[in-house]
């Protein structure tokens, strides 16, 4: 069972970013915690990029192949046409991910344009998202 968590941009600053919206915890170091949770169950990968061609050519590379991907597409999620259509055409699951409500911000994040073609939406949650989006990718394989 391999799940990847992808990270869209401005990802690589959390703990330094916004803390009141997104926390002060760096994700190398949830990643960590992440990883020992899921020791027995699965093996994580991590990937964060601040480019949405990038992004992409990752979810290509691994999505006919994992049996999950957890992403957060940060700002590209309300932008990104190409990203949706990466997740439609690969055949791995995803689950979206984002640490703050989208609902309860500006209207400008309130649409997304990759939920559309994810299992899943988990918002707001903080970086719990993370763990339950995996705990529900390896609950379905069961
Ligand atoms: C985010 C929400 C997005 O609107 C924002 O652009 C981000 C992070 C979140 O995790 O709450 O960069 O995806």
């Amino acid at each position: 069972m391999t799940i990847a968590i992808i990270n869209g941009p401005n990802l690589n600053l959390l703990g330094k970013r916004e803390v009141d919206i997104y926390g002060n915890q760096t994700f190398d170091d949830y990643f960590i915690t992440l990883k020992e949770k899921f020791d027995q169950q699965a093996i994580l990968t991590y990937f964060q990029s601040n480019h949405e061609g990038g992004i992409i050519d990752h979810i290509h590379e691994i999505g006919y192949e994992y049996d999950g991907i957890v992403l957060n597409g940060a700002a590209y999620t309300h932008t990104s046409v190409a990203i949706a259509d990466a997740i439609a055409a690969v055949t791995t699951p995803v689950v979206e991910v984002h640490i703050s409500n989208i609902h309860a911000r500006e209207g400008f994040r309130q649409h997304s344009y990759s939920a559309t073609n994810c299992i899943g939406v988990i918002t707001g949650l903080g970086l719990k998202g993370y763990e339950l989006a995996i705990k529900y990718l390896i609950d379905r394989k069961k």
